[in-house]
């Protein structure tokens, strides 16, 4: 068996080149093959890679679809999004445990299957969603659940299971500049290739020197530069980061090689757009990543895919094959002697933080998702300490269009301070959910009224790391000075109760926080507990203002944008809707919550004291 699993553990190492910055892609491929990651497993990565073997069980441990427990065949899990809450996720988890008798999260005694729950799988718009070995299955219903346990039970390999369990629908329902483009392959490089005829030679030494050595350095580069700063395209992940300025940045770094790093982890409860433009426009997505390469003189690529749409990983690649054979990558893109750019994809391993930029850069580089001291910026020392690009799926989109069409084309749609068009993932109480693309500036009335949304009390915008708006602020709209978003639009009428989705999102929080700092790590589970305790009628006005209290600390202290925003669904969910916090309130006055005199009684009875003098009065508690 142990020689067995050792000529496994060999094939993979192989198979990733020995190259331990693939370490994460090694574990999963473990996973896959022995249904966890055994003991032993580790031992034999530790040596064959020259890895201490502190490092690979660290690895190991740190993302959630690895499993260092225990081997289970088939790994059920049940997206926890508030969304496949609405749509019955609970109920229908404890059914399938019903039917395969086991206990929620605990793999069955004869190791063939565990059930649990995940953070949001990008589903929403068509959940309930769950993963099966990390295959992503839409809409399930008893009716669904019946034909898994079947399978289960009979013991059918997941790749054999009927494909019609796996079809996830795009739901596109609005199209504008991007989903609607009518742009071939390479024609965005061609044009970019092309432009700039006329941009002379007028630019710093270093840049110069670099032009004689590089085929970057041809006018066109810096042209095609200029469109994109020209065009106002700030980052559709969430920051809002001028791109034009990044890729100038990354471009101006004198370190070597450079790379180009497209965000394709979309954790973020509630959005789903990047998962079909990886769907739809795989091929606009890498015309993007290529411009950037071309702009910035880089030679590879990496896209880091979530977890979650490992179903993507296959039709990516092809996509990447049909690249190449076109001579849209690899050697001599298009023709042009020197230019060289490839792509690798990487699949990530459920861990939401790895969204971030430099904790997804780590993950890149094989280790654990914990994001980095910021400064330095990627653009400086980004992957392997070398500047990088790293941008989202949705802006390298927007880019190879700029490349294509122009700066000035671009900015012509939009707002003055927010160009072009963004993508929204609609869920929640609405009658046609789905991805939206919208101009910039577009309001929340007008979105409401077409996704079919009625009787709506609030929208989440922009995920639980985002806003929560009600009724009266409709009016507001999509764009970067005002509703900034990542593009989750999440609708819940008047039927919801706004306190449990802020408590799921306090879950949300809480199980992602990747523990490296103590005010994240201790306010998240904090902030659960709270909410959990406010959730079993225990609550005081007291701990109120300690979720007020926490969020300051978490603003003040914590290392990443995970930490900082952990607070803001409750805090927005508290000032618009208090009265559905203040309705589960056991008291409305400030009752702390640690009973301090209690605490003293262990001390009173081994001094024998049970007099007034010995109690905490109650003034002094408060
Ligand atoms: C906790 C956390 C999660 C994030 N998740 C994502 C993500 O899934 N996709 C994404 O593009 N950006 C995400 N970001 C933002 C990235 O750090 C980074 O700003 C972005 O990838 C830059 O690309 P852009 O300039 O094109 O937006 C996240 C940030 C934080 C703090
Ligand atoms: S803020 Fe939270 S997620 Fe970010 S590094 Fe600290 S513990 Fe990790």
């Amino acid at each position: 068996m142990n020689d067995d699993v050792r000529a496994e553990l060999a094939a993979i190492v192989a198979r990733h080149g020995d190259d331990a910055t693939r370490l994460v892609q090694m574990l999963r491929d473990v996973q896959d093959a022995l249904h966890w990651i055994p003991p032993l497993a580790i031992d034999e990565l530790a040596e064959r890679l020259g890895l201490p073997r502190a490092r690979i069980e660290g690895v190991a441990g740190f993302y959630a679809f690895l499993h260092t427990d225990a081997p289970c065949r088939y790994r059920v899990l049940f997206s926890d999004n508030i969304t496949d809450r609405m749509q019955g996720n609970q109920e229908l988890m404890a059914y399938l445990c019903e039917r395969l008798w086991v206990e929620p999260g605990r793999v069955s005694e004869d190791g063939l299957v565990c059930v649990d729950t995940t953070s949001c799988t990008g589903l929403c718009d068509q959940g309930p969603g769950l993963l099966v070995n990390g295959w992503a299955i839409p809409r399930a219903s008893r009716a669904v659940l019946d034909r898994i346990a079947d399978l289960i039970v009979a013991g059918q390999p997941v790749a054999q299971w009927p494909a019609d369990l796996f079809v996830i629908d795009d739901n596109i329902r609005r199209s504008d500049m991007l989903l609607g483009h009518d742009l071939m392959p390479g024609d965005a490089l061609r044009a970019a290739l092309t432009r700039g005829a006329g941009v002379d030679a007028e630019a710093p030494a270093n840049e110069r020197s670099w032009r004689e050595a590089n085929v970057h350095a041809a006018p066109g580069p810096l042209a095609t530069l200029e469109e994109i700063k020209r065009s106002n395209l700030r980052g559709r992940g969430g920051a809002g980061f001028t791109t034009g300025l990044k890729w100038e940045a990354c471009r101006n770094a004198p370190a070597t090689p450079r790379y180009v790093v497209c965000n394709a982890d979309e954790g973020e409860p509630g959005t789903f757009k990047d998962r079909v433009l990886l769907t739809r426009q795989a091929d606009l997505v890498f015309e993007g990543m290529t411009v950037c390469a071309y702009v910035i003189g880089a030679r590879h690529g990496l896209l880091y895919l979530r977890g979650e749409y490992r179903h993507l990983l296959r039709p990516l690649q092809a996509v990447l094959a049909r690249r190449r054979a076109a001579n849209l990558l690899g050697t001599g893109i298009l023709g042009v002697k020197g230019f060289d750019f490839d792509i690798d994809l990487h699949l990530g391993a459920g861990a939401y933080v790895c969204g971030e930029e430099s904790a997804l850069i780590e993950s890149l580089e094989g280790k654990r998702g914990i994001p980095r001291n910021r400064p330095p910026y990627p653009v400086t020392h980004g992957y392997l300490q070398k500047p990088t690009t790293v941008n989202n799926v949705e802006t390298f989109c927007a880019a190879a269009l700029i490349a294509r069409h122009g700066g000035d084309w671009y900015r012509a749609v939009g707002t003055a301070k927010s160009a072009g068009t963004k993508l929204l993932s609609v869920s929640g109480d609405c009658a046609r959910p789905g991805i939206y693309e919208y101009p910039f500036g577009v309001t929340v009335r007008q979105v409401l009224a077409d996704c079919g949304a009625e009787d709506t009390l609030a929208v989440q915008i922009s995920g639980p790391s985002g806003v929560c708006i009600a009724g009266d602020e409709f009016d507001r709209r999509i764009a970067f000075e005002d509703l900034a978003t990542a593009g989750a639009f999440m609708v819940f009428d008047r039927s919801r109760d706004l306190f449990e989705v802020a408590r799921n999102f306090a879950h949300f929080f809480a199980h992602e926080s990747c523990g490296f700092c103590t005010p994240c790590r201790v306010g998240t589970s904090m902030l659960k507990a709270t909410m959990d305790k406010i959730a079993a009628g225990q609550g005081t006005q007291y701990d109120l203002a300690e979720i007020e209290q926490l969020d300051r600390v978490l603003h003040q202290s914590a290392h990443c944008g995970l930490g900082h925003t952990a607070c803001n669904p409750t805090l927005d969910t508290l000032k618009r809707f208090r009265p559905t916090f203040e309705r589960r309130l056991k008291s409305l006055d400030f009752v702390p919550a640690f009973d301090l005199d209690g605490a003293l009684a262990a001390a009173r009875r081994m001094t024998g004291r049970d007099d007034a003098g010995a109690h905490l009065s109650a003034e002094l508690e408060r």
